[in-house]
């Protein structure tokens, strides 16, 4: 479970958007859908561009599957893009807010292309959307 920038300042960082849930909530909310499922999931969050290809790369051969929330990399990173289109692990791309909703350079994802889909819009939930799905498909 991937997330990108500034996501560690969630539930401080601009709550009438992103809500007043902290990285922290997300990652024991995911640990308890995880070992609902029988899974394992593992939690990175970087604001580092680099850091997050880097890690996507480290998840060929050790990840059925990624959930990624590149944050504002979305919109502009085509590392991370071609990070995971190289490793080629089904990725669901989340993000909290409905960025077809906000400002127009929202609204293109760079990053949604080579993932499966792409969930955005249902705040925290999404990423057990994201999470639910990835291991319908691996399980
Ligand atoms: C976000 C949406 C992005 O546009 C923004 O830059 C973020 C968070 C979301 O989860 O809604 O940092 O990915």
């Amino acid at each position: 479970m991937l997330n990108g920038p500034n996501m560690n300042l969630l539930g401080r960082r601009e709550p009438e958007i992103y809500g007043v849930e902290t990285l922290e909530d997300l990652e024991t909310r995911l640990r308890g859908v995880a070992q609902d499922l029988g899974v394992e999931v593992e939690f990175f969050q970087s604001n580092h561009e680099g850091d997050l290809v880097d890690k996507i790369g480290e998840c060929v051969g050790g990840s059925d599957g990624i959930v990624i929330n590149p944050a504002a990399f979305t919109h502009t990173s085509v590392a991370i893009r071609d990070a995971l289109a190289a490793v080629d692990i089904p990725a669901v791309e989340v993000h909290l807010s409905n960025i077809h909703a906000r400002e127009e350079y929202r609204r293109t994802s760079i990053t949604a292309e080579p993932c499966v889909g792409q969930i955005c819009g249902f705040g925290l939930a999404g990423y057990e959307l994201a999470l639910r799905a990835l291991a319908g498909m691996v399980c």
